[in-house]
């Protein structure tokens, strides 16, 4: 299978490399820090089909396209890259709040344009989008974050009704917490924090199973369902006692 993974030099695109790699696989990684890619392409050479990486900022959308033509049909594509602006309470500032949603939402489309007429001319190909259990709900702290993750589902699931009479398969993945450089900067407890390792196996045993959404911990998922059964001027005092 011929997998691209975007948000590869670091986390859970990282550890979703190492899961991938064996010789079944050829494997493109996609992120901006070279040096990171070219020694996770060094580590997992000899145990894929193939490793490939492509250094490109995912919000230079032009260029991006550019070397993603270069890359011609794939079987799957991993749109993991993403980035979280912290979790101040001070109004973020508007440049700020737009690279969150060029990076976590525009980034997607831009890919998707070059790769969707391929999916479509071979009639199969897997989609997956990395979203957030953080899309389910916003906190005072987290609206940029958690609004892009939800336009992010909203987009996922229009993809998925367009273009599943193609033989295209979308599966949008909503973690919790799981170790990386984006929760190593939270400065406050993360309930259920899975390893990076952990994660990347539940995402890929989720896609193996050609799942449309998988939301994880469980525990997590369902606290986040239920107080969203409540109205709202109860989840208002709910999330109020969150600091
Ligand atoms: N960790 C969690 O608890 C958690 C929970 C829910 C959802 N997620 C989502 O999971 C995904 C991966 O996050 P992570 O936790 O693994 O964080 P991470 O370790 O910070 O990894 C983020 C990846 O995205 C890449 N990236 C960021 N900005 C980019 C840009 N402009 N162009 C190209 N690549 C860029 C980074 O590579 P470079 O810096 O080298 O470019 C890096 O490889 C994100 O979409 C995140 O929102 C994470």
């Amino acid at each position: 299978m011929k997998i691209f993974i975007t948000g590869a030099s670091s986390g859970i695109g990282e550890e979703l490399a190492r899961v991938y790699a064996n010789k079944e696989n050829e494997l493109i990684l996609l992120a901006r820090r070279e040096n990171r890619l070219i020694s996770l392409a060094n580590e997992l050479t000899p145990l894929a089909k193939s490793v490939a990486i492509i250094v490109a900022d995912v919000t230079d959308f032009a260029l991006l396209q550019e070397k993603i033509k270069g890359i011609g049909a794939v079987d799957m594509v991993i749109l993991n890259a993403g980035i979280s602006i912290g979790h101040s309470h001070d109004i973020t500032p508007f440049e700020e709040f737009k690279k969150l949603y060029d990076v976590n939402l525009l980034s997607n489309h831009a890919i998707l344009e070059v790769l969707l007429p391929h999916f479509m001319a071979q009639k199969s190909g897997k989609i997956v989008f990395i979203s957030s259990l953080a899309s389910l709900i916003s906190m005072p702290t987290s609206k940029a974050y958690s609004s892009s993750k939800r336009a992010l589902n909203a987009y996922a699931e229009g993809v998925r009704y367009k273009y599943k009479h193609h033989g295209i398969h979308v599966t949008t993945i909503l973690p919790g917490f799981i170790k990386s450089e984006l929760t190593d900067k939270n400065d406050f407890h993360m309930p259920w924090l899975l390893s990076t390792q952990k994660g990347a196996l539940k995402i890929k045993n989720a896609i193996e199973k050609e799942k449309r959404l998988y939301a994880f911990p469980l525990q997590f998922y369902l606290i986040i369902l239920v107080l969203n059964l409540f109205p709202q001027f109860l989840r208002d005092k709910i999330v109020g006692l969150v600091k």
